[in-house]
């Protein structure tokens, strides 16, 4: 039995949706446990692109099974959209996929309002699909589960609790008060495509388990955006660690047998908050431009910046990594020297430790290694790779202290370095 967890390991789009549809390839059952359509998980095949916002990237294997589980927040209309779209493409979605009854529902004005909360010096800088708000709902047991939706007066019930809890928040922002009418015709049409989908995510995940089927646990965002343990309050609403695949789907961590981090071989960030290797001017512009490092939901420009090993090493902590997968190795081509932040300076002291209060008092201290000028997408071993670029991965695997399993050097499914067995690197 194996039971793998993919997270980002760095700020989110560390390719988690590339690398979780290889490893897909032998899951039975690939499991979304976190977050919402703030995702945007790209898969490349045979040059035909498919962006996942709340499906899991498992499902262009028509075999696998996904599973959406209790600890995401789901926006029904993207659900079915998204459903429609790969059916569109010929895949049959519908009767391989499960979806929690208590994964919380999303509603316009949940959107809505974290679109106006979007601005000012305040500003998180969301992807304003309303994850917030409908986290924030749920944690004051206000919120309303895809399994109240099914039955018309529980619907009306569970919709009119939480927006008597909007009135005041509306009223004192001078805003129309959503309304009750106006929810419940937006989720009408979307029921009835909803309803068959639900179902129990733990029991069908632990059956899973127990018929010793092969299970894939894919995240969404990255450690440091995790509520928890990243940058707050430059962060999402959900636990986006290890961790959070336990909670979100409803295992135990016994369950857990690998925990695979995905990082870049640079850094990327997408919105607001600290980014201590953040390249600013052209630098940063040329690694966007190469990386082509525009957000998957949002179209937004990544900010960009070295690898910041410091970061890495908490990642590899607070998610118990038992393996890390490197991407995006061939956008490093063509660089002298690459620098390679291996610690911090905080208060005028080095240190290899993220500061607990703000990641912005962490100056970056740099390493320089030597840089390669190949272009590497044909690489399918170590040994294809000019030894500038095996140099690079090796001493991230030194520093991290995590084995390698896998280097991409390309978008596509097929670009990739396998270094071993992905079911192999067990705790
Ligand atoms: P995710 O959110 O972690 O799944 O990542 P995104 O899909 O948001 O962003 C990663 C981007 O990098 C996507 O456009 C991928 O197609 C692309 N990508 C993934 N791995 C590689 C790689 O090794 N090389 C290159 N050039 N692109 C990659
Ligand atoms: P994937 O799964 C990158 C960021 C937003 C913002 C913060 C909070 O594709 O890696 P939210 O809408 O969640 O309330 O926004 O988190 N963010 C992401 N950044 N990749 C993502 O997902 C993200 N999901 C949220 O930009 O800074
Ligand atoms: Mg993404």
């Amino acid at each position: 039995m194996t039971a793998i967890v993919v997270i980002g390991a760095q700020w989110g789009d560390e390719g988690k949706g590339k690398i979780v549809d290889l490893v897909a390839e032998r899951a039975d059952l690939v499991v979304r446990y976190g977050g919402g359509a703030n995702a945007g998980h790209t898969l490349k095949v045979n040059g035909q692109k498919v962006v996942t916002h709340l499906l899991p990237s498992g499902v262009l294997h028509p075999a696998t099974r996904c599973v959406l589980g209790a600890g995401m927040v789901i926006d029904p209309k993207v659900l079915i959209e998204e459903i429609a779209d790969l059916e569109g493409r010929g895949l049959s979605v519908r009767p391989r996929l499960l979806v929690s009854g208590r994964a919380h529902a999303t509603l316009p004005f949940q959107a809505a309002i974290d679109r106006a909360a979007n601005a000012g010096p305040r500003a998180i800088g969301t992807t304003g699909r309303g994850i917030g708000p409908t986290y924030s709902d749920k944690s004051a047991r206000v919120g309303v589960r895809l399994c109240d939706l099914v039955s018309p007066s529980r619907a009306r019930a569970a919709i009119e609790a939480l927006i008597d809890a909007y009135k005041p928040r509306a009223r004192a922002a001078g805003a129309p008060e959503p309304s009750v009418e106006e929810a419940l015709a937006f989720i009408e049409p979307l029921v009835a495509q909803i309803a068959p989908l639900l179902g129990d995510a733990s029991l069908t995940v632990d059956r899973a388990l127990k018929a010793k089927l092969r299970v894939v646990f894919e995240g969404a965002q990255g450690t440091l955006l995790d509520l928890d343990h990243g940058t707050y309050p430059f962060v999402t609403s959900s636990n986006t660690v290890a961790g959070g695949a336990c909670t979100g789907t409803g295992i135990g961590p016994t369950r857990i047998d690998a925990v695979f981090g995905i990082t870049k071989a640079y850094c990327t960030r997408v919105g607001h908050g600290p980014f201590p290797t953040e390249l600013v001017g052209a630098a940063g512009d040329s690694l966007r431009e190469a990386g082509e490092e525009y957000g998957a939901t949002t179209g937004r420009p990544r900010r960009c910046g070295w690898i910041d090993l410091p970061a890495l090493r908490y990642a590899a902590r607070v998610n118990g990594l038992t393996a890390l997968a490197v991407t995006k190795l061939d956008i490093l081509s063509g660089y002298e020297e690459i620098p390679v932040c291996t610690k911090y300076r905080v208060d005028g002291v080095e240190t290899e430790e993220l500061p607990v209060d703000d990641l912005d008092r962490a100056e970056p201290v740099y390493e320089k290694f030597a840089g390669w000028k190949e272009p590497l997408s044909a690489a399918r071993t170590l040994l294809d790779l000019p030894a500038a670029a095996r140099e690079y991965i090796s001493m991230i695997e030194q520093r991290v202290e995590v084995p390698i399993a896998m280097v991409s050097v390309g978008a596509e499914r097929t670009e990739t370095i396998v270094l071993g067995d992905a079911f192999s690197y067990v705790r």
